[in-house]
This record gives C-alpha cells, sequence and structure tokens, in this order.
C-alpha cells in the first residue's frame, strides 16, 4: 500500500504541491498520494491525519515547529518548519525554503550567492524560511526591513550574526543603495499592496526575487522591473526546489526538477497562493 502525504494551509486550495509531488512520484516510481488539505487551525487537522509526512505553508509554519518532537538545525535557528516526517514518536520538523531558494538562485539562475549584498523585505514565516539558508550559502551582509520593526529585531537575533545580519526601517532604504539581491518575502500582494520601496535599492547588477508565483508576485516583480532590476524572478523555481527536498527527506531519492518546473512555467498559471 502506498504511503499517504499531504499539504497544511489556510487557504491551501491553489497550490500547486500536490501537481509537483504527483510528477516527482512519477518520476521516481513512488507508490504514494500527497494531497491539499485546508486547516483553520493545524493542531487538529494533523491530529486526525494518519499519513506518513506533510508539508505546511502559511499561515502554520511556526506552529508546526512547535508541534515537532525534534527539529533540524536549520528548522529551529527561526522556528519555522515546512516539511515534517512521521516517526514512532511523532513529528520531525525540517525547513527546505532555504535550501529551494538557494538551489532555485545558484543551480537553475547560475548566480554566485557569496558575498551578495542582500536585502530581506518582511520577517514572517517566509522570511524565516530563506534567511538561514541564503547566511548558509555565503552571502555578504544581509539587510532585513520589516512593516513590524519588531518583527525584523526578532528575527535577526534568532539568526545570531549580528557582524552580518542588521535591520532597518521600511521608510529608511533610500540610504542603502544597490542592492545585489533583493527578496521579498512579504505577504503584502495578497492585500494588493506592496510597501513603499526606492527604486535606488535595485540596478543593474540586482537580482529581484518574489518568493509568491503568479499574481502574488506581480506587484513586486513589475516595480523591480521598472527600477531597471538585472533580472526579476518570482518563487515558481523555489517552490518546485523545496519540494524536491521534501521529497528527499521523505523518499530518500531527489528528483530531476528541471522537467517539472518547465512544464508549471510552460501553463503560465495564474494562482495567488504560494507555499
Ligand atoms: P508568510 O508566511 O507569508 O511570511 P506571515 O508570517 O503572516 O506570512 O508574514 C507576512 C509578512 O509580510 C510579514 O513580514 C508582514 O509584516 P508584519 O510583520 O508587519 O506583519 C508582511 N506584510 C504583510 N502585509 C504587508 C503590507 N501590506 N505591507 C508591508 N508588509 C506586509
Amino acid at each position: 500500500m502506498g504511503r499517504h502525504f499531504a499539504l497544511f494551509g489556510h487557504p491551501v486550495a491553489h497550490s500547486l504541491s500536490p501537481r509537483i509531488h504527483a510528477a516527482f512520484a512519477r518520476q521516481a516510481g513512488v507508490d504514494m498520494d500527497y494531497v491539499a488539505i485546508d486547516a483553520p487551525v493545524l493542531d487538529s487537522a494533523l491530529a486526525a491525519f494518519d499519513g506518513d509526512g506533510a508539508n505546511v505553508t502559511l499561515p502554520h509554519k511556526a506552529r508546526a515547529a512547535g508541534l515537532c518532537v525534534s527539529l533540524h538545525e536549520r528548522a529551529r535557528r527561526c522556528g519555522v518548519a515546512n516539511t515534517l516526517l512521521r516517526l514512532a514518536d511523532g513529528w520531525h520538523g525540517d525547513n527546505t525554503d532555504g535550501l529551494g531558494l538557494v538551489r532555485d538562485l545558484t543551480e537553475r539562475r547560475q548566480l554566485d550567492l557569496r558575498g551578495r549584498r542582500t536585502l530581506l523585505l518582511g520577517a514572517g514565516g517566509a522570511a524565516r524560511g530563506v534567511a538561514p539558508g541564503l547566511l548558509d550559502a555565503g552571502i555578504g551582509e544581509l539587510y532585513i526591513a520589516n512593516r513590524t520593526p519588531a518583527h525584523a529585531d526578532a528575527l535577526a537575533d534568532a539568526l545570531g550574526e549580528p557582524g552580518r545580519v542588521h535591520v532597518r526601517y521600511l521608510e529608511d532604504l533610500s540610504s542603502l543603495g544597490e542592492f545585489d539581491l533583493v527578496v521579498n518575502a512579504t505577504s503584502a500582494a495578497r492585500d494588493g499592496t506592496l510597501p513603499p520601496l526606492p527604486r535606488a535599492l535595485v540596478g543593474p547588477r540586482t537580482t529581484a526575487v518574489d518568493l509568491g508565483y503568479g499574481a502574488a508576485a506581480i506587484p513586486f516583480l513589475a516595480w523591480a522591473r521598472a527600477a531597471a532590476a538585472r533580472e526579476a524572478l518570482d518563487g515558481l523555481g523555489m517552490l518546485v526546489e523545496q519540494a524536491a527536498e521534501s521529497f528527499r527527506l521523505w523518499h530518500g531519492v531527489r528528483p530531476d526538477t528541471g522537467p517539472v518546473f518547465a512544464d508549471l512555467q510552460a501553463q503560465a498559471l495564474s494562482l495567488v497562493s504560494a507555499d
């Protein structure tokens, strides 16, 4: 009998993850199913799930970390988990978002992240998921800017690298000049808005990445292109790569993400959710 997996989030109906994992399973010859479960409350939904592994997306990544009996260092560092594996003693958590983003940038986009001066917009679950991976990949200074400064301070404290990680007010970004990498990890587009960002943050050497995809990525990518960024990327590549890392944790084999990414991109799905 096949193994059972699910994605928990709220909302989750438009997620591409079931489709991505089905494609990986076909490729690897793994007998499994993977469904999206809309869960307003994670605890009860996870307790009712008799499966082998789970992905967790917004707004539950912090709660997921809290429900695990153990966490990989990547997930523990910032207190958010997106991948759970059930063992005899309970759920074990990891976070594959950072690895996913780094793999998309370094392998698919051939970007050398080492020493790159980076601006991270946002300090919620998505930002917490990718920040450790970016630091581990060898970026240079990391500036974090967030609507609520206390959340940015908490993320910087959790990262524990005061020499490399700095916090700035969103209103005070204009003096910082051009960044090599600007990552939008805010959910502002869900409200149809974008934080006010000075164009001077991006220029001919800047890669701008929105962690969302489809409609959710449009405002930030339009801003980056208007500011003449070198390239403006959505989060579809990261989505496929983080899924591949989850798949590897569950099944012990890393799928070939190239054809799955190409298939999704070719269809240019205009979806509003991101996980
Ligand atoms: P996610 O899991 O997508 O990161 P989250 O944990 O709710 O979701 O975090 C959302 C992030 O987007 C936060 O950094 C939030 O800022 P606050 O910490 O001030 O809440 C940011 N955000 C959401 N709406 C925003 C808006 N309209 N303008 C600027 N930032 C916004």
